[in-house]
């Protein structure tokens, strides 16, 4: 059945649940706090996307944001950026870390990426990014993968052609956001265009966007034919997700986390984050989880602001101990963890 598993060159992908990458979010911190919580469930997981020029530079920042611990294997790291050379010096710099897997981001509609030539700007430049894909496959000897849209806008939809330049050049796996560039996160993400890639090529396909729920996971895998999901928004709302998915697949009802083991995880993300960040990172980085956490709470509302107008990690957790210490504290949380 599609999504049971996947290879990828050489690395397995078991089950083919894949936690997308995303930037200020899919960090060491976040990618352990979802491996704790989905535990084998989740079959990979993708770094946030990092920039070939803080990597070819040797910015320090930069080079932070390759740590990884030995626990999340496997696990692949995502770089952006446009210049060839640098592409595939960063690449390089990236395998000699011991991970398994490296992925070339084009797809990111951010105006100060695709400005330079990078990310999604990257669907408008097949040939260049074709001598991208070439050089870069030259250097490495793990697998190589691509995260595309499906086009730059409605009139320039592409993700075919892209895909199929992309096996023709030794890339091992295709995954695709069901959207265009110019859509942004608006719409839908589109699971019939994201089936049209997988039919064309023989590389598997992982399909992205929108999958939020054990159902929604079973809909879009049923529709586009896709040997994967990646999974991101979905799993920032609900980090055990993944394992919800293997549950019911194997028959078995997992019920929604309850809101003590939603706020047990917060606080094991904050311990996570204080691991690798100073402080302030980690109060904003807890701050945006939190607000999305406790999105299906009731009465979530002015927990969301109380959180929203705390300054640092200690004032945010003592808000949640608060919140929790309440007769009326609600056993369950509602909605995303659906
Ligand atoms: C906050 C955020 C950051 C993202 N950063 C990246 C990124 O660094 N690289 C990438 O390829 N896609 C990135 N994406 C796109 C996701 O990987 C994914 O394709 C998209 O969100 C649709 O899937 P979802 O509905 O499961 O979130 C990002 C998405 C979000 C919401």
């Amino acid at each position: 059945m599609s999504g049971d598993r996947l290879s990828i060159g050489s690395v397995d992908v078991e089950p083919a649940l894949v936690l997308a990458p995303m930037s200020g979010v899919t960090d060491q911190a976040f990618r352990r706090l979802v491996r704790e919580c989905s535990g084998d469930a989740v079959g990979l997981v993708v770094s946030e996307f990092i920039s070939i020029e803080g990597l070819t530079r040797n910015d320090i920042k930069t080079h932070r944001m390759l740590r990884y611990d030995a626990g999340e294997h496997p696990i692949s790291i995502q770089i952006f950026g446009s210049d060839i050379d640098r592409m595939a010096e960063a690449a390089a710099l990236v395998q000699a870390t011991g991970v398994d897997i490296v992925d070339i981001n084009c797809g990111c509609p951010a105006p100060k990426v695709v400005r330079k030539g990078g990310g999604a700007e990257l669907l408008r430049r097949i040939t260049h990014l074709e001598r991208i894909l070439r050089q870069v496959r030259r250097e490495l000897s793990i697998p190589l993968t691509l995260k595309i849209r499906t086009g730059w806008d409605e009139e320039s939809i592409n993700c075919v052609e892209v895909a199929q330049m992309a096996e023709s050049v030794g890339v091992e796996l295709v995954a695709v956001h069901g959207r265009t560039r110019m859509q942004l996160y608006h719409g839908a993400s589109d699971w019939d265009r994201i089936g049209e890639v997988k039919r064309a090529v023989s590389i598997p396909v992982l399909g992205s966007g929108d999958v939020v729920s054990v159902a929604t996971a079973r809909e879009r895998l049923e529709r586009s034919g896709a040997d994967g999901l990646l999974i991101g928004r979905g799993a920032m709302a609900n980090p055990w997700i993944f394992r919800q998915i293997v549950a019911s697949r194997r028959g078995l009802e997992v019920p929604a986390p309850t809101v003590t083991e939603r706020l047990a995880a917060l606080r094991r993300y904050r311990d996570l984050l204080d691991e690798i960040y100073p402080t302030k990172v980690t109060a904003a980085r807890l701050r945006g989880m939190t607000c999305r956490t406790v999105k299906g709470f009731p009465g979530s509302a002015h927990l969301r602001e109380a959180v929203t107008r705390t300054r640092s990690a200690d004032e945010l957790i003592a808000v949640l101990d608060e919140f929790e210490s309440r007769p009326q504290a609600p056993a369950r949380a509602s909605g995303a963890a659906a």
